[in-house]
């Protein structure tokens, strides 16, 4: 009798960058290095992530856990969402791809144990039951409406230990003006302060900024590829981290034509190279 086929529900992805996504290599390289700086300072306590999505983010989150820490994820899944507005947000991004089988298939491909998994909106979690203090990071990136924002920063806020560092995503983005009002918001009267500022994420605390700020000035960004900025925002300093934007290699004979030429010749074939450019013909 021939055996039994089995069709596997989930393809497991081969490596990290195979699960679907939007958590790239400058906030894994920030997360990697805030997590192991808490974990080689001896600094303790869960981590929380509101929306997972497949699991991109929270496998990373995985990778950081030390014995008797927990991870908790809570997100809609294939559950419905609570207003309109989210269930329109669910609709336009997430719905065709996203179950809550599907993360955790990915999840186990990388761990031999699942988080603790909340399905449900975000909202839940101001019940109390993440404990007060308990978590040393929490990342938020679920909703992106004011409200839904607001209300996780402040679940972040009642859940991180005093020098707990919250990830906030999105908090720039041209189609997410909510979040940027939520995060600011806390910033500025919610005694939110910020630590790190990438493209895609604020990272901040409601502790002191000193430990964290003196171990990001220390580690070697442009050796990895990016660039560090600092800023004062009201009176508080904060770095900036970028992708290094590469110059474009010229070919060589190229580049001896343009040093060779006289200088009205090389401008004039400046000028007609970028004609040429512009009409897209080399
Ligand atoms: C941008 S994705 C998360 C991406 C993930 N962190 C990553 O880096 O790959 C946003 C997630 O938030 C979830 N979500 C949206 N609104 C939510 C809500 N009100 N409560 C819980 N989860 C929500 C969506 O289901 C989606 O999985």
């Amino acid at each position: 009798m021939p055996a039994e086929e089995t069709v596997a529900p989930h393809p497991a992805p081969l490596k990290r960058d195979d699960i679907p996504g939007w958590f790239f290599g400058l906030d894994r390289a920030a997360f990697g290095h805030l997590l192991s700086t808490q974990s080689a300072a001896g600094t303790t306590g869960d981590i929380l992530e509101l929306g997972s999505y497949l699991g991109r983010s929270a496998v990373l989150l995985g990778d950081h856990l030390r014995p008797g820490e927990r991870l908790t994820v809570c997100d809609l899944f294939d559950s419905e969402a609570g207003d309109a507005d989210n269930a329109a947000e669910m609709a336009m991004s997430y719905r065709k791809t996203l179950t809550r089988s599907a993360f955790e298939s990915n999840y186990l491909a990388f761990h031999s144990e699942l988080p603790e998994i909340v399905q449900a909106p975000t909202s839940v979690l101001a019940d109390g039951r993440i404990p007060a203090g308990s978590c040393r990071f929490v990342h938020v990136d679920a909703s992106h409406l004011y409200e839904h924002v607001a209300g996780d920063i402040a679940v972040a806020k009642a859940a991180l230990s005093e020098h707990g560092l919250v990830a906030l995503d999105d908090y720039r983005s041209e189609h997410t003006p909510g979040v940027s009002a939520a995060v600011w918001e806390a910033v500025f009267t919610g005694g939110l302060r910020p630590v790190l500022l990438t493209p895609m994420k604020f990272y901040g605390t409601w502790g002191d900024t000193g430990a964290t700020r003196q171990s990001l000035l220390e580690h070697d960004w442009r050796a990895a590829g990016y660039t560090v900025d600092e800023d004062t925002i009201a009176g508080q300093r904060v770095l900036r981290l970028n992708y290094q934007v590469k110059a474009p290699v010229r070919s060589t004979s190229r580049r001896l034509a343009l040093d060779l030429l006289p200088p009205v010749a090389t401008r004039a074939t400046r000028r007609v190279l970028q004609t040429l450019r512009e009409r897209r013909t080399i």
